[in-house]
């Protein structure tokens, strides 16, 4: 095993077994005399292997076959502007259109701030006055029947606020953010739109987004939408209209697999329960780290903590360093420490963590 746990927003720590296969592979895959990264997208291998990374992640998933899988290049980001360009068509920058948002945190607050560039932004609940720390309640929310789409973000990665429940029967399609908590969890696919999520946290590595879009919503794009960037081009063409960022739909494709066989779904969300728990019971059971999340909409993935005593930080990162325990320092906007501890965080990494936190409050903070 390696001897570091790495706590890292993202990109995040990889699953070390699919670090060790593509090492070994790394010179010559599938009998080829090359590296995967080196041969063509349009060759049968990798054509065989983009089929099998999709069939494993819809199986995965559970996605229903009227839905797309597409692997795209630009990261998160670029889907907060490029969404609205693929679903408004015409109506974009008409100043009538709406699209409605959900403000949990930084990255859904991001999203409907570009959004404003295209359709005018609705924001139909926000829990910034309060400092981002909850969702709202799953029978509270009103969205505009007229709007397009209803946008949120399924984990702040940030705040450390996370949904537990799928929209239902929600009258517009429901577009989701899920860059940081896919494939933690099951979900019911149905009940989306439109899901995306940036590869760098729970899937690969950076470079590759993957987009699961439901079929009615294709053929919607604006005249202005590059090519490689259009969701119906590249659903018409198995996401190969341009050269796909290979390698990480490799590193991809052997993720999944380890997923399948580790049981799937069900079992992921078991362990990242108990590991975020473990965690939460650690920070609410001391008198020196704080969570301000309410419990309910406490991600399991990402786990903001403060000290009582800020001067303390340096110190806390220092020595967690000293035993191997990396990358806790807390996002600038939030201060503290952030523990990300996405699928790939075994759980002795998180034992590991509790221990040093317990330790540390005992030998400064008694
Ligand atoms: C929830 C969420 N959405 C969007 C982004 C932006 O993704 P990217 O950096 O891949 O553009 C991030 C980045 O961490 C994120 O956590």
């Amino acid at each position: 095993m390696r001897e570091t746990y790495n706590f890292c927003a993202g990109p995040a720590t990889m699953p070390y077994n699919v670090l060790k296969t593509a090492q070994k592979e790394l010179l010559d895959w599938e009998q080829q005399g090359a590296s995967v990264m080196e041969v063509s997208h349009r060759g049968k291998e990798f054509i065989a292997l983009a089929k099998e990374c999709e069939a494993d992640l819809r199986e995965l998933l559970n996605i229903p076959v009227n839905y797309k899988v597409l692997f795209l290049q630009g990261g998160g980001l670029a889907q907060f502007g490029l969404i609205p360009l693929n679903l408004l068509g015409d109506k974009m920058g008409d100043g009538k259109t709406t699209v409605d948002y959900l403000e949990t945190g930084v990255w859904s607050k991001k999203s409907a701030i570009e959004g404003s560039r295209y359709a005018v932004s609705n924001i139909v609940y926000s829990g910034k006055s309060e400092g981002y720390i909850n969702v709202p309640d799953k029978n509270a929310i009103n969205v505009n029947p007229e709007s397009a789409y209803l946008h949120i973000c399924s984990n702040e990665t940030i705040n450390g606020v996370e949904f537990f429940y799928d929209i239902k029967n929600c009258p517009i399609p429901v577009v989701a953010d899920m860059s940081s908590n896919i494939l933690s969890r099951r979900i019911d696919v149905s009940q989306y739109g439109l899901i995306y999520a940036g590869a760098q946290k729970n899937i690969g590595p950076a470079g590759l987004t993957v987009v699961i879009i439901r079929e009615d919503l294709l053929g919607k794009a604006s005249k202005f939408v590059p090519d490689a960037l259009n969701y119906t081009l590249q659903a018409e063409n198995d996401s190969m209209l341009n050269t796909p960022p290979t390698f990480a739909i490799y590193l991809m494709s052997l993720v999944l697999k380890e997923l399948k066989e580790k049981g799937g779904l069900v079992e992921m969300e078991k362990l990242n329960h108990k590991k975020a728990f473990m965690l939460y019971s650690t920070i609410d059971n001391s008198r020196l780290y704080r969570n301000p999340v309410h419990v309910d909409a406490r991600s399991n993935m990402t786990i903001p903590f403060t000290l009582a005593d800020p001067t303390l930080d340096a110190l806390f990162l220092k020595e967690a360093e000293a035993h191997n325990l990396i990358n806790l320092k807390g996002h600038r906007s939030v201060g503290g420490m952030r523990a990300s501890i996405y699928n790939a965080m075994p759980i002795e990494g998180v034992i590991a963590l509790t221990n040093f936190m317990k330790d540390f409050e005992a030998r400064y903070y008694s």
